[in-house]
């Protein structure tokens, strides 16, 4: 019912409907299993399945959306100061190639307006804020806001719709940017990096895992969307997700985790649809996945779909969580 309207009237109504007082525990029915637990930098999670930033981009739905079942949930992108974002239409879907491109632009209220949000909403699991901005002092303000009221933070350093970055040495800002924020947090932080596809942009993606991993950050989140064009789109390109991405998102973890030696937590993000999806990420490094164009084209008994079928994967195996992650 939902695909009958356009991407964004039929987000606006998924929004709505998180709004109304649903028992959204049982419409998920995620699998509770012990086997599923797991630390992500010494949170415990239920279980690894999580909601991908970007879907929440107030933090007004972290409660309904943890009551999915997500093992965490990822609000934001949020910016220091609020944000309009490009103008639409912003979202094209492929209905085909299960996937869709996005040129939102980092529409969001601001740091200061999602920190009395976060603060306001009942904790119903774990919950991380996805911060990025432009300047150094505006990252440490948003960062300081919203920490207090989230488990975690996860540094958005790959946005695809936003110019600031492409002008300006990456490598040294992220630097920069971990130095300062190491100084002051006192809870987990995640680097999100690009995905890479040529042999180019392996070279910088490996540069910046380098780079977060030397700073001391908790994980990475592998990848963010790949950069596409659209002339659909308001702006004429904009960010790939969902299946089309799975295959890239496998192998990209596979280098990283080569890369860092196994000894940083990831996050796998991009085309993760189906229990075989995330045991093929998990396989390949990942501790926890992420969903978004999974949850937009399958609704939310992807949690329950994730969960249980991960859940009988451990069964048949034997094994713990623990035991799958680098498997592949
Ligand atoms: C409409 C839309 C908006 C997004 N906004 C953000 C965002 O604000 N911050 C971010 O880090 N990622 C954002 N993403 C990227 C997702 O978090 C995710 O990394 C990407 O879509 C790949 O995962 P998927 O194939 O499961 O969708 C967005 C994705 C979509 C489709």
């Amino acid at each position: 019912m939902l695909f009958a309207l356009p991407p964004e009237a039929s987000h606006r109504l998924a929004h709505r409907l998180l709004g109304l007082p649903l028992p959204w525990e049982r419409l998920s029915g995620a699998e509770r299993d012990p086997a599923l637990e797991v630390s992500l930098a010494g949170m415990r999670l239920a279980n690894p399945v999580a909601l991908a930033a970007g879907f929440d981009k107030t933090g007004r739905h972290a409660d309904p959306l943890g009551r999915l079942g997500f093992g965490y949930v990822v609000c934001g992108t949020f910016t220091r100061r609020p944000r309009a974002g490009h103008p639409k239409p912003r979202i094209v879907r492929y209905p085909r190639r299960m996937s869709m491109a996005n040129a939102m632009g980092l529409p969001n209220p601001g740091a200061e307006a999602a920190a009395s949000t976060l603060a306001r909403v009942r904790r119903t699991g774990p919950r991380v804020a996805s911060i990025a901005d432009q300047d150094l002092a505006d990252v440490l303000e948003a960062h300081a806001l919203l920490e207090p009221h989230v488990d975690a933070i996860e540094l958005n350093a790959s946005c695809p719709n936003v110019s600031w970055g492409r002008d300006r040495d990456n490598e040294a800002h992220l630097a920069s940017l971990l130095r300062e924020l190491g100084t002051r947090r006192s809870k987990p932080l995640f680097v999100k990096l690009p995905p890479f596809r040529t042999d180019i942009e392996r070279d910088v993606v490996l540069a910046l895992a380098d780079i977060a991993q030397r700073a001391g950050a908790d994980g990475l989140t592998v990848s963010n969307t790949l950069p596409v064009g659209d002339r659909r789109l308001s702006v004429g390109a904009g960010g790939l997700s969902g299946r089309a991405l799975l295959e890239g998102t496998v192998s990209n973890l596979r280098e990283i985790r080569v890369a860092t030696g196994g000894a940083l937590p990831l996050n796998a993000s991009g085309g993760i649809f189906t229990a075989t999806d995330a045991l093929a990420c998990i396989g390949a490094g990942a501790t926890t996945v992420q969903v978004y164009t999974g949850l937009v084209f399958e609704g939310p008994g992807i949690v329950r779909e994730l969960t249980r079928g991960l859940s009988e994967a451990l069964r048949s195996r034997r094994a713990d969580f623990a035991a799958l992650i680098g498997s592949a």
